[in-house]
């Protein structure tokens, strides 16, 4: 049936004012749209627009909005089982497990799904407390977990997550990312004090002793903190002070996982094997699933009934992630990602010189951040304004950060030549509209 143009506008009206009297307020959109279908790396609304997608549903569908060998897998689990939970067991765990396990770094085969990347991250809090035998828990200023009240309390990126919601759980201590750009007064070039530990140091020496540490829990690269690649080295600095006190590394890859990077996953980047690494968002393409993978060493120390879940593991969410990870490898799109992104990288830095209020680019495979700088000070609302501008010529883009003056790039690993230097010329032409 189609629509007149004023009657979709009529109905888009109808619908945002449904929309604002029935979801909670909490629930915030970073933009109007209204999408009624989609397609690949295409947004196409109620009121006949086409929009870029370079969000992907904030890092979710990474082969593109219906790709067609997953809806395929979704639809065939469909007429086949939905659910049964821990009633009985199913072939699509199995297959979903087997799956990621292949792509994992090695020793990560043991795997707990869960519907969401909270529930990978609370599962992996739990089971470090548990396996260890020890409380305490290490995270980052600037990270973020999720918002259920374990992952919330590891979470540091923003302090109105926080407003009125404590108490938080107890035993969560954090310490400073290496965030070269804003937090670390050493030269350009110098090596980096807080990725080589020392803020750690300081923490063990004065507040927290090694051995009552279960966890450090890190984000590779940090994602809503603003897309913070940490130097070359930091990971496994965390590995080797993990090591030296007996403590389970933590490697939150919800945001970088399953190609994001131009790898797998970020930690390889390092050549960091974590002990217990948290995913979601990629795995399901679009469908709700989570999961925390550990060390068949560390998993082996929950026993039946410790933890569980009534969705988590829910068949055709794991039809799905399983038709994702074979595609992430038969199209070779985390190399694709790595290809296109040093693309991106390089363009978005030559606009530096007409464009001085974008103090840095950053960013690794399809994880790009652009951070805006004005005086010194960082630049939410020239951020936004930029925002705006390319949603106007029909780019959707997020920012983060903490004082939300990052503009974020997660484009489809499927992204197409054409559609990558559309999206740039638009972020380009945006820009120059919003006085950047
Ligand atoms: C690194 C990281 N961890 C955890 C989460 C929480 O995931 P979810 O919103 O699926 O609970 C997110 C969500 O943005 C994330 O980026």
């Amino acid at each position: 049936m189609n629509r007149s143009i004023v009657d979709s506008r009529l109905s888009v009206a109808t619908l945002l004012e449904k929309d604002r009297e029935l979801i909670s307020p909490a629930m915030g959109r970073y933009s109007d749209l209204v999408v009624d279908t989609a397609e690949g790396a295409w947004l196409h609304t109620l009121d006949g627009r086409s929009v870029l997608d370079f969000t992907c549903g904030i890092g979710v569908t990474n082969l593109g909005h219906r790709h067609p060998a997953v809806m395929r897998a979704v639809h065939e689990q469909v007429d086949r089982l939905w659910h049964v939970s821990g009633t009985a067991h199913h072939p699509q765990l199995v297959a979903a497990a087997e799956a990621l396990v292949s792509v994992t770094p090695a020793d990560l085969n043991s795997v707990f799904f869960g519907n969401s990347g909270a529930e990978a991250v609370e599962a992996a809090m739990k089971l470090a407390r548990r396996a260890t035998g020890r409380s305490e828990i290490i995270a980052f200023l600037g990270a973020f977990h999720g918002r259920t009240y374990g992952a919330v309390t590891l979470t540091a990126s923003r302090a109105k997550y926080r407003v009125q919601m404590g108490p938080f759980l107890p035993g969560v201590h954090h310490v400073r990312y290496p965030y070269c750009f804003r937090m670390c007064s050493h030269g350009p070039g110098e090596p980096c004090p807080i990725a080589a530990g020392e803020d750690l140091d300081l923490l063990f020496q004065t507040v927290v002793p090694p051995e009552s540490v279960a966890a450090i829990v890190v984000e590779p690269i940090q994602g809503e903190g603003g897309y913070v690649v940490p130097p070359d080295g930091f990971l496994r600095k965390l590995r080797e002070i993990c090591d030296t006190h007996g403590i389970l590394l933590v490697a939150d890859e919800v945001q970088t996982g399953f190609g994001r990077t131009g790898r797998m996953f970020a930690v390889e980047h390092d050549g960091v094997v974590p002990d217990i690494m948290c995913v979601a968002k990629g795995l399901g393409n679009g469908l709700p699933i989570g999961a925390m993978v550990a060390k068949a060493s560390v998993m082996s120390k929950w026993h039946s009934g410790e933890h569980g879940t009534t969705y988590g593991g829910n068949a055709v969410a794991c039809a799905a992630a399983v038709a994702v990870i074979e595609t992430l490898r038969s199209e070779r799109l985390p190399e694709r990602a790595a290809a296109l992104g040093e693309r991106i990288l390089e363009r978005a830095r030559g606009w530096r010189s007409d464009h001085p209020r974008l103090g840095d680019v950053r960013g690794r495979g399809f994880m790009i951040g652009l951070e805006f700088m004005e005086n010194g000070r960082p630049a939410p609302e020239l951020t936004r304004r930029i925002i705006q501008a390319a949603v106007d010529r029909n780019l959707l883009l997020l920012s983060c950060g903490l004082d939300e003056n990052v503009i974020r790039l997660i484009p489809p690993l499927t992204l197409t030549e054409d559609e990558l230097t559309q999206g740039l010329d638009i972020l380009k032409a945006s820009l120059e509209a919003a006085g950047a």
